[in-house]
């Protein structure tokens, strides 16, 4: 039987109802639940002297996992340096902040080839192999190198750059060449994969043979859009019960009748989270009517510690919230609730539905699930406002109904920040209505189903 095998470095936490690390692990767990079970091979999120020879294997309900721990040096090199310091930034438009290093570039070639041989022995004819974002663009070679014939595809939950930033990686060219030994390769809008394309015909000399099929590097290979999404009706249901969970109602009584605006994001420069801090101070300069009546909760927990950047994106806004809170503080009000810990899905949905808006204003993001999920956590018969960067993934999908902001123009987002707390309930309900619509249509099932319907139908000849 065909079953389908899911790459990814990060694993979701096994344990049901922990606080998870990010958009992929949720959204990959909810689409193999929905698939019926496969199997999970990644990183255990272990990090050991050395590399350790053999997975670890164990089974949850339908899902087998098969993970392996990493050497601190590999975690170093591979993880922390060309993932996080070098990709994770350039795919996220930040050249100012993206390293590179030779060296790192080797580690994340050699875990690379270290997934492939611990991973290939574990794999079936008729598998089918779905891999997972930017730390693994060369696994598909590798792969291949070791003799697997298997479809592959390829997901890239992050922005994929215009080829005038991707060409100031050094060793873009054997990167992408390495990325066009997978036979599909999804992106999460349309303005990702015609990056892709422009790069593909532009730098590597590809022949468009159809819409989503090129001829490169002596292969057929296949590049759409798949917007990744959440599993709507199962939120909507969860969100009405979560209201009445203990945390929600301790959450609505500590307001004291002050309206709540949410912020929910890894603690990652590419969440625009000074820009945000900033945004609400302008709200509480310019419209002062609003001191002591709006509270912002901005939840942020750590993520990729070891990165420098990251311990520099902590302090600065460690000092911006105590800096706002110090200026407009009164002894019975705090503007600024800021929270370096995760939480529960489920504890998050009590407090989305909680919230007046819904802020979220990376300054750029693959899709932004959180933008999503608050939707789908609102009360449909008196919504709240998602506020939404026109650089998040989910714009091009909610702009029928969030208000889109540029993450920049603090001025602006203060200026929808206040529109939003004064939008009459109709117009609300109207701009829900519209959102909520779109998300029963592209839930993760969809998502799940166009993906494994497409590698279905590799290896590719006729045009598509
Ligand atoms: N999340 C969570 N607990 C937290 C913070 C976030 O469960 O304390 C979840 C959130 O509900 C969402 C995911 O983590 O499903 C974040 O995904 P998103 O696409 O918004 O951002 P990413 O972290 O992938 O950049
Ligand atoms: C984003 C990335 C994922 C990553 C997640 C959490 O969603 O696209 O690949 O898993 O952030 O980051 P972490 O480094 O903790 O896995």
């Amino acid at each position: 039987m065909s079953r389908l095998v899911i790459i990814s470095n990060r694993v979701a936490p096994i344990a049901e109802g922990k606080a998870s690390s990010g958009g992929l692990a949720v959204a990959v767990l909810e689409a193999l639940k929905k698939a019926g079970g496969g199997i999970w091979f990644g990183w255990s999120g272990e990090v050991l002297a050395e590399t350790q020879s053999e997975p670890n294997l164990f089974r949850t309900g339908k899902i087998e996992y098969a993970t392996i721990d990493l050497s601190i040096r590999d975690h170093d090199e591979y993880y922390n340096g060309y993932a996080n310091a070098t990709l994770w930034p350039l795919f996220h438009y930040r050249l100012d902040l993206t390293e590179f290093s030779r060296r790192t570039y080797s580690g994340y070639l050699r875990v690379n080839a270290l997934f492939a041989s611990r991973l290939a022995p574990l794999v079936e004819a008729e598998d089918r192999l779905w891999v997972h974002d930017y730390h693994l663009i060369p696994l598909a070679e590798e792969l291949r190198k070791i003799g697997l014939s298997t479809p592959m595809g390829f997901f890239l939950h992050t922005p994929f750059p215009v080829p005038e930033i991707l060409v100031a990686l050094p060793n873009h060219a054997t990167l992408m060449r390495s990325l066009c030994a997978y036979d599909l390769i999804g992106f999460q809008t349309n303005a990702d994969r015609d990056a892709f394309v422009h790069y593909l015909v532009v730098e590597a000399g590809a022949e468009m043979l159809s819409e989503k099929l090129f001829r490169v590097h002596g292969r057929t290979i296949r590049v759409e859009a798949f917007p990744i999404s959440i599993e709507t009706e199962d939120i909507v249901k969860l969100s009405a019960q979560a209201e009445k969970a203990r945390q929600a109602e301790r959450l609505r009584e500590s307001l004291k009748g002050s309206e709540l605006i949410i912020g929910v994001d890894r603690l990652d420069y590419s969440k625009g989270l000074p820009e945000r801090l900033l945004a609400f101070q302008a709200l509480l300069d310019n419209y002062a009517g609003n001191r002591g009546h709006v509270t912002l909760m901005q939840i942020a927990p750590p993520t990729r510690s070891d990165v420098a950047e990251y311990q520099e994106i902590r302090q600065t806004l460690e000092s911006l919230a105590g800096h706002i809170n110090g200026a407009f503080a009164e002894f019975d009000w705090v503007p600024i609730r800021y929270l370096n810990k995760s939480f529960s899905r489920r504890n998050l949905l009590g407090f989305f539905r909680a919230a007046k808006i819904g802020l979220v204003t990376p300054l750029r993001d693959g899709m932004n699930l959180v933008a999503k999920e608050f939707v789908a956590a609102q009360d449909p018969a008196d919504p709240g406002v998602l506020i939404l960067s026109r650089f998040a993934g989910a714009a091009s999908e909610l702009s029928c109904g969030a208000l889109i902001v540029n993450p920049y123009d603090i001025e602006g987002v203060a200026e929808n920040l206040q529109r939003a707390l004064s939008m009459p309930a109709e117009e609300r309900r109207e701009r829900y209505d519209a959102m909520i619509e779109v998300l029963s249509h592209n839930n993760i099932d969809v998502w799940r189903q166009r993906f494994v319907d497409a590698l279905d139908q590799a290896p590719y000849t006729d045009s598509v």
